[in-house]
């Protein structure tokens, strides 16, 4: 699908539909509502009655002349004071999903959609080019001919800027695209089942976004992974056919090439059976998302390039099955990670935490910045924090304050839990140095302690996204299915990187 900036007038668009709001509550057409009423005769002003302005109520209105693209779609914007940017998000893409159900090929959103809001125009323009791409975003992979013949196909979309055009509208509609075509690659990673998405096709995708996009790729095979001494990502893997891989992706611009990096560590376990602990039946199909941190790394990092950001990124991507081989890790087995500690297992179902020590472990070499992983982690996270936000936790305030402000500025919503020291005794174990799992008091901070204890020295935070991988429910933006969570909220905090003061 192409996306556009143009400064044409409203009434000179040759999309198929231009697409005008109205709060709740409205007196008078304003802002592209009432550029559509000049140059109709009053086409809004006269459907009054039947538009409430209720959030997200959308109602087709067809000018017989005045209008090149004879089509206006007026959507609800709700109460003005409850518009945020990221409801703009929501509002562009049901905006372009209504037209797309009417059999619409392309739409126009004007920048002036939601009149006399505070937003600058680069946030608008931003907002409104996300929005409709994320919301239009369908995973047809494996749907054969009959469906792919159909028309729900969307074109382009034209961010409309009037008297607004300028080079920074431009600029951050061409990032919009950027940032959207990373999440819709971590969706689409996610989305795939696990027997297509294995470590080895992650380490296909991630040398061919390499390539495409400037960044360096090296994978490690499990004779490499031995040669480093990842005895505990090893330990997962025994249990599966399906060979390990460990990747490494690498965005270092000229001015940074040799600077201390920011590390993302993802999780991908590309299918969590549980292992010998294995999991109940029910749902277990949805595992196959259990490599979404590292999807979200993968598309992050896709992004930093296309955005050409002055900063040194690493992506680590640790990835293998968790199955029930006949060679898989046991219950009560010990395993040495690449750090030197020893880790008894007590359920072979937390084998995240273990894929995640020896990466964390490894990171280390880069002498990094900052270090952030990101893991669908654990249940717990879900009964906690629901669907809608993710965990955090860490050993440095600032970053994690950081990555509230991008969240804040994303619409991808995190939320902070404790890591008091009390917490490191229910993972002590009483003959290896410490144990995969504590009671189930605490689940996702215990995890959390896990991983604290490969990370000295760096500071570190840890996201636990296992609730806000996948939609079950479809959001404004967001199609049932994978999120490709975590890319927004990473670019969004790498853009306006600085320096953590020690
Ligand atoms: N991948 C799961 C966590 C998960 C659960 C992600 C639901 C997404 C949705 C993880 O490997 C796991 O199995 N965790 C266990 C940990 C427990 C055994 C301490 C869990 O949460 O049950
Ligand atoms: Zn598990
Ligand atoms: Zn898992």
């Amino acid at each position: 699908m192409k996306i556009r900036t143009l400064g044409t007038s409203l009434d000179n668009l040759k999309d198929d539909v231009v697409v005008v709001g109205v709060f709740e509550g409205w007196g008078k057409t304003a802002g592209a509502a009432a550029e559509i009423d000049r140059a109709t005769g009053g086409l809004i002003k006269a459907a009054k009655t039947d538009m409430t302005g209720r959030l997200y109520t959308t109602t087709m209105l067809y000018a017989s002349d005045g209008l090149a693209a004879r089509r206006v779609l007026v959507i609800g914007l709700g109460k003005k004071q409850d518009l945020t940017l990221d409801r703009l998000r929501g509002i562009a893409a049901r905006a372009v999903l209504t037209a797309r159900e009417t059999g619409l090929h392309s739409a126009a959103l004007p920048l002036q959609l939601a009149p006399g809001t505070a937003f600058e125009p680069s946030h608008r323009a931003a907002a409104l080019a996300e929005g409709a791409q994320l919301g239009l975003y369908s995973f047809r992979h494996y749907k054969t001919a009959l469906d792919n013949g159909n028309t729900k196909i969307f074109k382009q979309i034209t961010i409309s800027t009037g008297r607004e055009h300028s080079s920074l509208v431009a600029a951050a509609v061409r990032n919009a695209e950027a940032l959207c075509a990373g999440v819709c690659l971590a969706r689409d990673l996610v989305n795939h089942p696990g027997n297509a998405a294995t470590p080895t096709y992650l380490a296909e995708t991630a040398r061919r976004i390499a390539k495409t996009s400037g960044l360096s790729c090296t994978v490690f095979d499990e004779k490499k992974m031995r040669r480093l001494g990842m005895g505990a990502l090893l330990a997962v893997a025994r249990g599966s056919h399906e060979p390990a891989r460990f990747i490494v992706l690498e965005h270092a611009p000229a001015q940074a090439a040799r600077s201390a990096p920011v590390v993302l560590i993802g999780k991908a376990i590309t299918f969590d059976s549980g292992g010998i602990s294995i999991k109940p039946a029910l749902n277990m199909e949805e595992m196959k998302t259990d490599m979404a941190g590292g999807a979200a790394v993968m598309g992050a990092l896709q992004v930093c390039a296309r955005m050409k950001l002055p900063l040194r990124v690493i992506g680590l991507i640790p990835a293998t099955e968790n199955l029930p081989g006949g060679s898989a890790l046991k219950p009560g087995d010990i395993v040495k990670s690449m750090s030197g500690k020893t880790i008894e297992i007590i359920t072979t179902d937390a084998e995240g935490r273990l894929i995640l020590a020896d990466a964390l472990h490894f990171a280390r070499r880069y002498k990094p910045q900052a270090v952030i992983d990101l893991a669908t982690l654990t249940g717990a996270c879900i009964i906690a924090l629901g669907n809608d936000v993710s965990a955090v936790m860490g050993t440095s305030e600032p970053l994690i304050e950081r990555l509230r402000k991008a969240s804040d500025l994303s619409g991808e919503k995190i939320w902070p839990m404790p890591m008091h020291v009390e917490y490191d005794e229910l993972i002590k174990s009483d003959i290896a140095d410490i144990k995969n799992v504590g009671s189930r008091a605490a689940g996702s901070i215990t995890a959390g302690c896990f991983l604290r204890k490969f990370t000295s020295g760096m500071p570190w935070a840890h996201l636990d996204i296992a609730g806000t991988a996948w939609a079950q429910q479809p959001k404004p933006y967001t199609p049932k299915g994978a999120t490709g969570v975590g890319v927004r909220l990473l670019v969004q905090l790498l853009r306006t990187w600085q320096r953590l003061k020690p």
